[in-house]
């Protein structure tokens, strides 16, 4: 039986006034049959660990370094991570992907940090629209699958979020059917390479929102959401994962 898991990425937004939220988040959830975590930008991590402690909401980063200490000025390594609180690490996100230029091989050596630091790997994958309508999907996400995820990944360590890049921050969303698709997917080709891949927990992200969530989470193969926007507040983030501990 696979936890769900309902993941908020607070990518590049968030001052200590807005711990606020978590505290909210908190105290109208004290005990979700789900996981709940929150990733805040690196600057929040300590302070957010700090006020959550003994409750629900874990706490993550939103990308570590391949190695674990030296000369890389203003990059963050796994262990400092965990030493500041945090339980998971968000790799491969698609604008870190865009924006840094990290191919697969560096998403799957920062994961391999992660595993060594005793973080749990969330990686995300996503085909961007143009790969969509070129009908290529499901070799893009089987090819990203394969390079990002290490050899050494279990149902403990690693989490998938499948993010269709046309999707994040957009408020299109994909059809069900379609996150049903990749989600099997993702499941079988798993299957074929991981001890345990059926337990491995399958993320969707890409404008979920309280309106949408029930009926995502009924998906085929979906256990929980990887949510940008709509985890920066309590309310909104709260009924997304009223929604999934309901699915
Ligand atoms: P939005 O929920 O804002 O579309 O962002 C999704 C995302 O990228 C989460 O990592």
């Amino acid at each position: 039986m696979r936890r769900k898991l309902a993941a908020g990425n607070w990518k590049m937004n968030g001052l200590a006034a807005s711990l606020a939220e978590v505290e909210a988040l908190a105290k109208a959830h004290p005990a979700p049959r789900s996981e709940v975590l929150i990733c805040p930008p690196a600057t929040l991590i300590a302070q957010m660990a700090w006020k959550a402690k003994g409750g629900p909401v874990m706490v993550g980063g939103q990308d570590c370094h391949p190695e674990a200490s030296g000369a890389h000025t203003g990059d963050i390594a796994a262990a400092m991570l965990k030493d500041a609180g945090a339980s998971h690490v968000i790799l491969g996100h698609s604008e870190r992907r865009a924006d840094h230029g990290e191919t697969d091989a560096v998403v799957r050596a920062k994961a391999e940090a992660a595993h060594a630091a005793g973080l749990v790997a969330v990686i995300c994958l996503g085909e961007t629209e143009a790969q969509r309508d070129a009908g290529t999907t499901l070799d893009v996400i089987g090819s990203q699958l394969r390079g990002s995820v290490p050899a050494g990944a279990t149902a403990a360590n690693t989490v998938i979020a499948y993010e269709p890049v046309w999707a994040i921050g957009t408020g299109r969303t994909p059809t069900l059917a379609q996150i049903a698709e990749v989600h099997d997917f993702l499941r079988a080709d798993l299957a074929t390479r991981l001890a345990g891949a059926a337990d491995v927990r399958l993320l969707y992200g890409g404008s979920v929102k309280p309106s949408n969530a029930a009926e995502i989470f009924a998906t085929s193969n979906v256990d929980g959401a990887l949510v940008g926007g709509a985890s920066l507040k309590a309310a909104e983030f709260g009924a997304i994962l009223a929604a999934l501990d309901a699915a």
